[in-house]
């Protein structure tokens, strides 16, 4: 076994390489370190950096399967996993909807002018004053229990006006198995529950609602065709089911490099096995764990490469089979619309997030740590690690070095790592130096961010690709 020392010395206690996927406006903005040192001089550190024509052609990409197969219907942009405005004003500019998480959401998306039938309201928890806000500007409502269902009874009463509401269901069957999901009312009432909306004269049943975690092409398909039957039923009964909507969750890619992200996973997996040096802070199996001999858990990660991101896993769910029938006739025989609520691959390309170096330490174990003026809630995932190798940029040459770093942030904390993965750099970064991350747009810059110890939280540059000018910025 080699000791810690000369693992550190020789770099073989580094993660393997994740090289992330790079639009090519990111490839050449990586090549203008003086330009974003320029911003981050300007507008503090992190800032996060969008450009805007990419999430236009996002919009293109995710329609077209639908109008290649002559579906009607289209995308509600979820803009939970963006906070900035500028996304819901190219939405409606590109004719698109969104889906609402908030009062606060729902607010600024109707101030903003997307008109109320393009507005989806998924929030969790809704409020009576959400409900209200929805029902009197004619949004569409997403009901997610029987307590949401009364109060949008109570609400519809109270106003005297229709409500269009959709019911979310969960725990489908697929293939002898329930999916789980805290979300939505149980699929297995959903006649019981259709039929008593039947009663309500001010609730208008128009659409039916799932949005599933995990990325199965199976369980996305099997969901449809289990609303299908269950809008059938609907119709038979005098309610009029005019869409359905699949909810989010389309697959996006962040690494351009298939053989990578295997190997990534391969050491992690040899690593907790301790068949090779762990390369994650305090050995943290990411997911994994070891439990005596055996192995326990999963890897907590997004699939950061997939080869069916985006249109290409909207048009397999399109085109899935059942007794040689596609999903998508199955629409169109019935005339019903079918959207989806894309957020963060609609976001897929439009943002980077750059920060600065401000120190190199070592802490007690010896492990070099690179500190930066960020915290980890400025990039931060859903899961246990963002899957994606940052861009250390300097304008002048640095020391070459075989050690791996840790990147720190600058919280008050000994969990305030950026990554938890040691990081294989090549050079020494200098304080000042520049560090990137490409594709933040999505969750990741937003979701939880905090401001660090009483800081204002990081600005936003609404960038234009063609001569690096900031044509807004917002914190
Ligand atoms: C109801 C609903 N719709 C849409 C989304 C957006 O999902 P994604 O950004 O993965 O596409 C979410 C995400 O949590 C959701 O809960």
């Amino acid at each position: 076994m080699l000791t810690a020392e000369s693992l550190i010395a020789t770099g073989r206690d580094c993660a393997p390489p994740l090289t992330p996927k790079l639009a090519p406006w990111m490839d050449r903005i990586l090549q203008q370190p003086v330009v974003l040192a320029d911003w981050l001089q300007n507008y503090g550190s992190p800032v996060h950096i969008v450009v805007g024509s990419e999430f236009r052609r996002n919009v293109k990409d995710l329609l077209s399967p639908l109008q290649l197969r002559g579906l009607s219907g289209g995308l509600f942009f979820a803009r939970k996993a963006n906070k900035l405005p500028w996304f819901v004003t190219m939405a409606k500019e590109e004719g698109i909807g969104v889906d609402t998480a908030s009062l606060s959401e729902l607010r600024e998306t109707l101030q903003l002018g997307v008109p109320p039938q393009q507005i989806v309201v998924t929030a969790v928890g809704k409020s009576r004053e959400l409900i209200e806000e929805a029902v009197k500007h004619g949004c569409r409502i997403v009901i997610d229990n029987d307590d949401e269902l009364d109060l949008a009874k109570a609400v519809v009463h109270e106003v005297d006006r229709q409500a269009q509401i959709g019911l979310r269901f969960s725990g489908f069957i697929v293939q002898d198995r329930q999916v789980f999901s805290r979300f939505g009312l149980p699929v297995a009432d959903a006649h019981n529950l259709v039929d008593s909306i039947r009663e309500e004269s001010l609730l208008n049943l128009d659409f039916l609602h799932a949005h599933l975690d995990r990325y199965d092409l199976d369980e996305r398909a099997s969901a449809a065709r289990q609303m299908l039957a269950i809008a059938d039923y609907a119709n038979s009964r005098g309610h009029k089911i005019t869409s359905i909507d699949l909810g989010g969750g389309i697959l996006m890619r962040y690494l351009d490099n298939a053989s990578e992200w295997e190997s990534f996973k391969d050491a992690l997996l040899s690593s907790v096995r301790e068949e090779r040096p762990y390369f994650t802070y305090l050995n943290d199996g990411l997911g994994y764990m070891r439990a005596g001999s055996e192995i326990i858990g999963r890897a907590d990660l997004y699939p950061a490469w997939n080869s069916i991101s985006k249109e290409r896993f909207i048009s397999a769910i399109l085109d899935h089979q059942l007794d040689g029938m596609p999903l998508h006739k199955q629409f169109s025989d019935r005339k019903l619309k079918l959207y989806f609520e894309p957020g963060r691959a609609l976001l897929d390309n439009t943002g980077m997030t750059a920060t600065r170096v401000t120190f190199r330490k070592r802490d007690t174990l010896g492990n070099l740590l690179i500190g930066v003026a960020m915290n980890r809630l400025n990039l931060r995932p859903f899961r246990a690690e963002f899957c994606s190798d940052p861009f250390f940029l300097s304008t002048d040459s640095r020391m070459p070095i075989t050690e791996g770093a840790f990147l720190v942030g600058n919280l008050c904390s000994e969990s305030d790592l950026i990554y938890r993965r040691k990081l294989r750099l090549g050079t020494l970064p200098m304080p000042g130096d520049t560090v990137c991350f490409a594709n933040s747009a999505g969750y990741l810059a937003h979701h939880m961010e905090i401001g660090t110890h009483g800081d204002p939280l990081p600005q936003n540059l609404l960038i234009c690709a063609e001569n690096w000018q900031v044509c807004d910025s917002l914190a």
